[in-house]
Protein backbone atom coordinates (compact mmCIF):
# COMPACT_ATOMS: atom_id res chain seq x y z
CA UNK A 1 0.00 0.00 0.00
CA UNK A 2 1.39 3.10 -1.01
CA UNK A 3 0.30 6.53 0.05
CA UNK A 4 1.03 9.43 -1.62
CA UNK A 5 -1.35 12.06 0.52
CA UNK A 6 0.87 13.46 3.51
CA UNK A 7 -1.57 16.25 4.24
CA UNK A 8 -2.53 16.62 7.66
CA UNK A 9 -6.03 15.15 8.86
CA UNK A 10 -8.04 17.90 8.81
CA UNK A 11 -6.67 20.01 5.08
CA UNK A 12 -7.72 17.69 2.83
CA UNK A 13 -11.39 16.96 3.68
CA UNK A 14 -11.62 20.18 5.61
CA UNK A 15 -12.26 19.27 9.10
CA UNK A 16 -13.80 15.59 9.64
CA UNK A 17 -14.66 15.95 13.04
CA UNK A 18 -13.87 18.11 16.45
CA UNK A 19 -12.97 16.17 19.13
CA UNK A 20 -16.16 16.27 21.09
CA UNK A 21 -17.54 14.73 18.11
CA UNK A 22 -16.06 11.35 18.95
CA UNK A 23 -16.56 11.70 22.61
CA UNK A 24 -20.29 12.44 21.98
CA UNK A 25 -20.70 10.03 20.15
CA UNK A 26 -18.34 6.81 21.41
CA UNK A 27 -20.54 7.70 24.99
CA UNK A 28 -23.63 7.33 23.17
CA UNK A 29 -22.61 4.14 21.90
CA UNK A 30 -20.91 2.88 25.37
CA UNK A 31 -24.45 3.74 26.78
CA UNK A 32 -25.96 1.38 24.63
CA UNK A 33 -23.49 -1.20 23.70
CA UNK A 34 -20.54 -1.43 25.95
CA UNK A 35 -19.60 -4.79 27.35
CA UNK A 36 -20.78 -6.06 31.22
CA UNK A 37 -17.08 -6.79 32.14
CA UNK A 38 -16.16 -7.68 36.09
CA UNK A 39 -13.95 -5.01 36.59
CA UNK A 40 -16.46 -2.29 35.33
CA UNK A 41 -18.37 -3.13 38.51
CA UNK A 42 -16.21 -1.20 40.72
CA UNK A 43 -14.10 1.37 41.29
CA UNK A 44 -11.72 0.33 43.47
CA UNK A 45 -8.08 1.29 42.37
CA UNK A 46 -6.45 -1.80 43.29
CA UNK A 47 -9.43 -3.91 41.23
CA UNK A 48 -9.29 -1.53 38.16
CA UNK A 49 -5.57 -1.84 38.27
CA UNK A 50 -5.20 -5.48 38.58
CA UNK A 51 -7.24 -5.87 35.94
CA UNK A 52 -5.55 -3.21 33.63
CA UNK A 53 -2.34 -5.21 34.34
CA UNK A 54 -4.09 -8.29 32.93
CA UNK A 55 -5.40 -7.09 30.04
CA UNK A 56 -2.14 -5.52 29.03
CA UNK A 57 -1.13 -8.00 25.57
CA UNK A 58 -4.14 -10.00 26.72
CA UNK A 59 -7.79 -10.08 25.60
CA UNK A 60 -10.90 -9.95 27.93
CA UNK A 61 -11.83 -13.44 27.05
CA UNK A 62 -8.35 -14.84 28.31
CA UNK A 63 -8.69 -12.59 31.36
CA UNK A 64 -12.05 -13.26 33.16
CA UNK A 65 -11.51 -16.24 34.84
CA UNK A 66 -7.77 -15.03 36.29
CA UNK A 67 -9.04 -11.91 37.22
CA UNK A 68 -11.90 -13.29 39.31
CA UNK A 69 -9.77 -15.97 40.82
CA UNK A 70 -6.55 -13.74 41.82
CA UNK A 71 -8.87 -11.73 43.77
CA UNK A 72 -10.10 -14.94 45.53
CA UNK A 73 -6.65 -15.20 46.47
CA UNK A 74 -5.30 -12.04 46.96
CA UNK A 75 -8.70 -9.78 47.97
CA UNK A 76 -6.53 -6.76 48.83
CA UNK A 77 -3.00 -4.47 47.87
CA UNK A 78 -2.19 -5.42 51.40
CA UNK A 79 -2.55 -9.56 51.06
CA UNK A 80 -0.91 -9.09 47.91
CA UNK A 81 1.95 -7.70 49.35
CA UNK A 82 2.73 -9.95 51.82
CA UNK A 83 1.99 -13.02 49.87
CA UNK A 84 5.12 -14.78 48.52
CA UNK A 85 6.12 -13.89 45.42
CA UNK A 86 5.81 -17.66 44.07
CA UNK A 87 2.19 -17.52 45.28
CA UNK A 88 1.38 -14.14 43.00
CA UNK A 89 3.62 -16.69 40.15
CA UNK A 90 1.53 -19.28 40.23
CA UNK A 91 -1.84 -17.25 40.06
CA UNK A 92 -0.36 -15.89 36.85
CA UNK A 93 -0.17 -19.47 35.29
CA UNK A 94 -1.80 -19.55 31.80
CA UNK A 95 -1.69 -15.61 31.45
CA UNK A 96 1.76 -15.10 29.98
CA UNK A 97 4.09 -12.59 30.13
CA UNK A 98 5.31 -13.41 33.51
CA UNK A 99 7.55 -10.40 34.14
CA UNK A 100 4.14 -8.55 34.36
CA UNK A 101 2.89 -10.84 37.76
CA UNK A 102 6.55 -10.18 39.47
CA UNK A 103 6.20 -6.38 38.75
CA UNK A 104 2.47 -6.90 40.16
CA UNK A 105 4.04 -7.89 43.42
CA UNK A 106 6.47 -5.11 43.36
CA UNK A 107 4.03 -2.66 43.16
CA UNK A 108 1.95 -4.03 45.71
CA UNK A 109 4.64 -3.60 48.40
CA UNK A 110 5.40 -0.03 47.11
CA UNK A 111 1.43 0.91 47.30
CA UNK A 112 2.10 -0.44 50.99
CA UNK A 113 5.44 0.72 51.82
CA UNK A 114 5.43 3.85 50.38
CA UNK A 115 1.24 5.04 49.39
CA UNK A 116 0.08 3.92 53.07
CA UNK A 117 -1.71 0.79 51.51
CA UNK A 118 -3.77 3.60 49.06
CA UNK A 119 -3.02 3.59 45.68
CA UNK A 120 -1.54 7.43 44.03
CA UNK A 121 -4.10 9.04 42.61
CA UNK A 122 -2.28 10.81 39.93
CA UNK A 123 -0.02 10.16 37.21
CA UNK A 124 3.55 10.08 38.56
CA UNK A 125 2.45 8.09 41.42
CA UNK A 126 0.97 5.85 39.32
CA UNK A 127 4.04 5.51 36.94
CA UNK A 128 6.20 4.91 39.69
CA UNK A 129 4.57 1.77 39.82
CA UNK A 130 6.70 -1.44 38.60
CA UNK A 131 4.79 -2.63 35.52
CA UNK A 132 2.41 0.59 35.28
CA UNK A 133 3.16 3.13 32.39
CA UNK A 134 1.83 6.13 30.71
CA UNK A 135 -0.95 4.25 29.20
CA UNK A 136 -2.05 2.23 32.54
CA UNK A 137 -1.52 4.60 34.59
CA UNK A 138 -4.06 6.80 32.38
CA UNK A 139 -6.65 3.88 32.26
CA UNK A 140 -6.67 3.46 35.84
CA UNK A 141 -6.87 7.69 36.58
CA UNK A 142 -10.00 7.84 34.09
CA UNK A 143 -11.35 4.33 35.59
CA UNK A 144 -10.76 4.39 39.15
CA UNK A 145 -10.62 8.11 39.99
CA UNK A 146 -12.45 9.87 37.04
CA UNK A 147 -9.90 12.00 35.99
CA UNK A 148 -9.18 12.95 32.39
CA UNK A 149 -5.58 11.17 31.40
CA UNK A 150 -5.18 9.74 27.87
CA UNK A 151 -4.53 6.18 27.07
CA UNK A 152 -2.65 4.67 24.27
CA UNK A 153 -2.69 1.11 24.38
CA UNK A 154 -3.02 -1.24 21.68
CA UNK A 155 -6.71 -0.92 20.42
CA UNK A 156 -6.96 2.48 21.01
CA UNK A 157 -3.69 3.67 19.07
CA UNK A 158 -5.70 1.21 16.25
CA UNK A 159 -8.48 3.40 16.78
CA UNK A 160 -6.15 6.47 16.15
CA UNK A 161 -4.06 5.34 13.74
CA UNK A 162 -7.52 5.07 11.31
CA UNK A 163 -9.57 8.33 12.23
CA UNK A 164 -6.62 10.04 11.81
CA UNK A 165 -5.08 8.30 9.11
CA UNK A 166 -1.86 7.78 10.28
CA UNK A 167 0.20 7.10 7.35
CA UNK A 168 3.77 6.47 9.16
CA UNK A 169 5.04 3.92 10.80
CA UNK A 170 3.50 3.86 14.36
CA UNK A 171 5.95 3.18 16.37
CA UNK A 172 7.86 5.78 15.02
CA UNK A 173 8.95 8.27 17.96
CA UNK A 174 7.15 11.07 16.05
CA UNK A 175 4.12 8.94 15.51
CA UNK A 176 3.78 8.28 19.02
CA UNK A 177 4.23 11.78 19.91
CA UNK A 178 1.48 12.91 17.13
CA UNK A 179 -0.87 9.69 18.74
CA UNK A 180 -0.45 10.72 22.06
CA UNK A 181 -1.57 14.26 21.49
CA UNK A 182 -4.56 12.87 19.63
CA UNK A 183 -5.31 10.58 22.63
CA UNK A 184 -5.67 13.53 24.86
CA UNK A 185 -7.30 15.76 22.53
CA UNK A 186 -9.96 13.33 21.92
CA UNK A 187 -10.24 12.23 25.93
CA UNK A 188 -13.84 13.34 27.55
CA UNK A 189 -12.84 16.14 30.12
CA UNK A 190 -16.85 15.30 31.60
CA UNK A 191 -16.51 11.70 31.88
CA UNK A 192 -13.18 10.30 31.83
CA UNK A 193 -14.36 7.12 33.48
CA UNK A 194 -16.66 6.19 30.92
CA UNK A 195 -14.56 7.29 27.53
CA UNK A 196 -11.57 4.99 28.50
CA UNK A 197 -13.99 2.36 28.65
CA UNK A 198 -15.83 3.34 25.36
CA UNK A 199 -12.85 3.58 23.17
CA UNK A 200 -10.97 0.47 24.24
CA UNK A 201 -14.17 -1.59 23.80
CA UNK A 202 -14.41 0.04 19.89
CA UNK A 203 -10.98 -0.95 19.52
CA UNK A 204 -11.49 -4.34 20.77
CA UNK A 205 -14.87 -5.29 19.45
CA UNK A 206 -15.41 -3.21 16.05
CA UNK A 207 -11.85 -1.44 15.26
CA UNK A 208 -10.15 -5.24 15.44
CA UNK A 209 -7.22 -5.57 13.42
CA UNK A 210 -7.81 -6.96 10.09
CA UNK A 211 -11.33 -6.59 9.32
CA UNK A 212 -12.88 -3.61 11.10
CA UNK A 213 -16.77 -3.54 11.14
CA UNK A 214 -16.84 0.01 10.14
CA UNK A 215 -20.93 -0.10 9.63
CA UNK A 216 -21.67 -0.88 13.41
CA UNK A 217 -18.78 1.99 14.11
CA UNK A 218 -20.30 4.98 15.70
CA UNK A 219 -17.26 6.77 14.32
CA UNK A 220 -17.77 5.32 10.89
CA UNK A 221 -18.65 8.71 8.88
CA UNK A 222 -15.66 10.79 10.97
CA UNK A 223 -13.26 8.15 10.08
CA UNK A 224 -10.19 9.51 7.75
CA UNK A 225 -8.81 5.76 6.86
CA UNK A 226 -12.48 4.75 5.79
CA UNK A 227 -13.02 7.82 4.12
CA UNK A 228 -10.10 6.89 2.11
CA UNK A 229 -10.70 3.48 1.76
CA UNK A 230 -7.25 2.04 3.54
CA UNK A 231 -9.00 1.30 7.53
CA UNK A 232 -7.68 -2.64 6.44
CA UNK A 233 -4.12 -1.53 5.80
CA UNK A 234 -3.81 0.73 8.81
CA UNK A 235 -2.11 0.99 11.17
CA UNK A 236 0.82 0.01 9.03
CA UNK A 237 2.74 -3.12 10.02
CA UNK A 238 6.07 -3.37 10.87
CA UNK A 239 7.96 -4.99 7.57
CA UNK A 240 10.03 -8.12 7.22
CA UNK A 241 10.19 -8.87 10.92
CA UNK A 242 11.97 -11.78 11.23
CA UNK A 243 10.81 -14.35 14.48
CA UNK A 244 13.31 -16.80 15.63
CA UNK A 245 12.49 -20.67 15.88
CA UNK A 246 13.85 -22.33 18.35
CA UNK A 247 13.86 -25.88 18.82
CA UNK A 248 13.42 -27.63 21.86
CA UNK A 249 12.93 -31.25 23.58
CA UNK A 250 10.45 -32.14 26.83
CA UNK A 251 11.19 -35.58 28.73
CA UNK A 252 8.07 -37.00 29.74
CA UNK A 253 9.87 -39.27 32.35
CA UNK A 254 7.52 -42.15 34.41
CA UNK A 255 9.02 -43.72 37.05
CA UNK A 256 5.86 -46.22 38.88
CA UNK A 257 2.78 -43.91 37.21
CA UNK A 258 4.56 -40.42 38.43
CA UNK A 259 6.25 -37.92 35.71
CA UNK A 260 9.26 -35.73 36.70
CA UNK A 261 8.53 -32.08 36.97
CA UNK A 262 10.95 -29.47 37.70
CA UNK A 263 10.62 -25.55 39.10
CA UNK A 264 12.33 -23.06 36.78
CA UNK A 265 13.99 -20.73 38.82
CA UNK A 266 12.90 -17.53 40.30
CA UNK A 267 14.69 -15.20 38.49
CA UNK A 268 14.35 -15.09 34.09
CA UNK A 269 12.23 -16.22 31.74
CA UNK A 270 9.10 -18.10 32.92
CA UNK A 271 10.59 -17.89 36.55
CA UNK A 272 9.34 -19.92 39.51
CA UNK A 273 6.94 -21.84 36.77
CA UNK A 274 6.98 -25.52 36.22
CA UNK A 275 7.79 -27.92 33.42
CA UNK A 276 9.01 -31.17 32.30
CA UNK A 277 12.94 -31.30 32.19
CA UNK A 278 14.13 -30.71 28.90
CA UNK A 279 16.56 -27.95 26.67
CA UNK A 280 17.61 -27.45 23.56
CA UNK A 281 18.13 -29.01 20.35
CA UNK A 282 21.74 -27.99 19.43
CA UNK A 283 21.89 -27.26 15.59
CA UNK A 284 22.47 -30.27 13.28
CA UNK A 285 21.25 -32.43 16.24
CA UNK A 286 17.87 -34.56 15.84
CA UNK A 287 15.50 -34.10 18.63
CA UNK A 288 15.63 -38.05 19.92
CA UNK A 289 19.79 -37.86 20.45
CA UNK A 290 19.42 -34.68 22.10
CA UNK A 291 16.87 -35.98 24.59
CA UNK A 292 19.21 -39.23 24.95
CA UNK A 293 22.30 -36.56 25.51
CA UNK A 294 19.93 -34.81 28.49
CA UNK A 295 18.60 -37.76 29.95
CA UNK A 296 22.12 -39.19 30.33
CA UNK A 297 23.53 -35.94 31.79
CA UNK A 298 20.03 -36.04 34.34
CA UNK A 299 22.04 -39.55 35.78
CA UNK A 300 19.03 -41.63 34.26
CA UNK A 301 18.31 -44.64 32.30
CA UNK A 302 15.63 -45.47 30.04
CA UNK A 303 14.43 -45.44 26.45
CA UNK A 304 13.15 -42.66 24.63
CA UNK A 305 9.68 -42.49 22.04
CA UNK A 306 8.81 -39.46 20.35
CA UNK A 307 5.42 -38.59 21.50
CA UNK A 308 4.20 -35.53 19.81
CA UNK A 309 5.37 -32.00 18.90
CA UNK A 310 3.80 -28.78 20.72
CA UNK A 311 4.36 -25.23 18.91
CA UNK A 312 4.22 -22.43 20.96
CA UNK A 313 4.80 -18.60 20.30
CA UNK A 314 6.59 -15.79 22.77
CA UNK A 315 7.12 -12.52 22.30
CA UNK A 316 10.16 -12.75 20.54
CA UNK A 317 10.29 -16.43 19.71
CA UNK A 318 8.43 -19.25 18.43
CA UNK A 319 9.58 -22.74 19.88
CA UNK A 320 8.85 -25.82 17.88
CA UNK A 321 8.68 -28.26 21.02
CA UNK A 322 9.08 -31.91 20.60
CA UNK A 323 8.03 -34.60 23.23
CA UNK A 324 10.13 -37.55 24.21
CA UNK A 325 8.10 -39.90 26.35
CA UNK A 326 10.06 -43.13 28.45
CA UNK A 327 9.97 -44.87 31.88
CA UNK A 328 12.97 -44.59 33.69
CA UNK A 329 14.06 -47.19 36.07
CA UNK A 330 13.09 -46.46 39.85
CA UNK A 331 16.59 -47.27 41.26
CA UNK A 332 17.65 -43.90 40.74
CA UNK A 333 17.13 -41.06 42.83
CA UNK A 334 16.58 -37.82 40.68
CA UNK A 335 14.09 -35.33 41.43
CA UNK A 336 13.68 -35.16 45.30
CA UNK A 337 14.71 -31.73 45.89
CA UNK A 338 12.08 -28.74 46.32
CA UNK A 339 12.55 -28.29 42.49
CA UNK A 340 12.25 -31.78 40.93
CA UNK A 341 9.34 -33.67 41.90
CA UNK A 342 7.55 -36.68 40.36
CA UNK A 343 3.83 -36.46 40.51
CA UNK A 344 0.56 -38.22 39.29
CA UNK A 345 -1.12 -36.76 36.14
CA UNK A 346 -3.85 -35.74 38.03
CA UNK A 347 -1.44 -33.55 40.75
CA UNK A 348 0.16 -32.60 36.70
CA UNK A 349 -3.16 -30.77 35.99
CA UNK A 350 -3.56 -28.14 39.07
CA UNK A 351 0.42 -26.73 38.71
CA UNK A 352 1.34 -24.06 37.10
CA UNK A 353 3.16 -25.09 34.07
CA UNK A 354 4.30 -22.66 32.05
CA UNK A 355 2.18 -22.46 28.08
CA UNK A 356 3.97 -25.07 26.14
CA UNK A 357 4.31 -27.23 29.02
CA UNK A 358 0.93 -27.42 29.77
CA UNK A 359 -0.07 -28.12 26.37
CA UNK A 360 2.69 -31.22 26.58
CA UNK A 361 0.43 -31.87 29.41
CA UNK A 362 -2.74 -32.06 27.23
CA UNK A 363 -1.53 -34.41 24.89
CA UNK A 364 0.06 -36.51 27.22
CA UNK A 365 -3.07 -36.63 28.73
CA UNK A 366 -4.37 -37.51 25.12
CA UNK A 367 -2.52 -40.30 24.85
CA UNK A 368 -2.46 -41.79 28.50
N1 LIG B 1 -8.28 -3.42 27.59
C1 LIG B 1 -7.51 -2.75 28.47
N2 LIG B 1 -8.25 -2.21 29.45
C2 LIG B 1 -9.53 -2.57 29.19
C3 LIG B 1 -10.76 -2.35 29.85
N3 LIG B 1 -10.82 -1.66 30.97
N4 LIG B 1 -11.87 -2.87 29.30
C4 LIG B 1 -11.78 -3.57 28.16
N5 LIG B 1 -10.68 -3.84 27.51
C5 LIG B 1 -9.55 -3.34 28.02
Amino acid sequence: MVFTDHRSPFSDHGFLFAPSDISGRLLDWYGRQGRDLPWRRTRDPYRVWLSEVMLQQTTVAAVVPYYETFLERFPNVADLAAAPVEEVIESWAGLGYYSRARNLHAAAQRVVSLFGGSFPDDLEGLMSLPGVGRSTAGAILSIAFDRKAPILDGNVRRVLCRLYALKEDPRASASEKRLWAWAEELTSADRPHDYAQAIMDLGATICIPRRPDCPACPLEGLCRARRMGVEAELPLRRKGRVVPQRTEVALLLEREGRFLVRRRPLEGMLGGLWEFPGGGVPEGSEPLAAGKALLRDMGLAGELRPAGRVRHVYSHFRLDLHLLRGEVEETFRVGEGAQDRWLSPGELTVLPLHGAHKKALDHLASAV
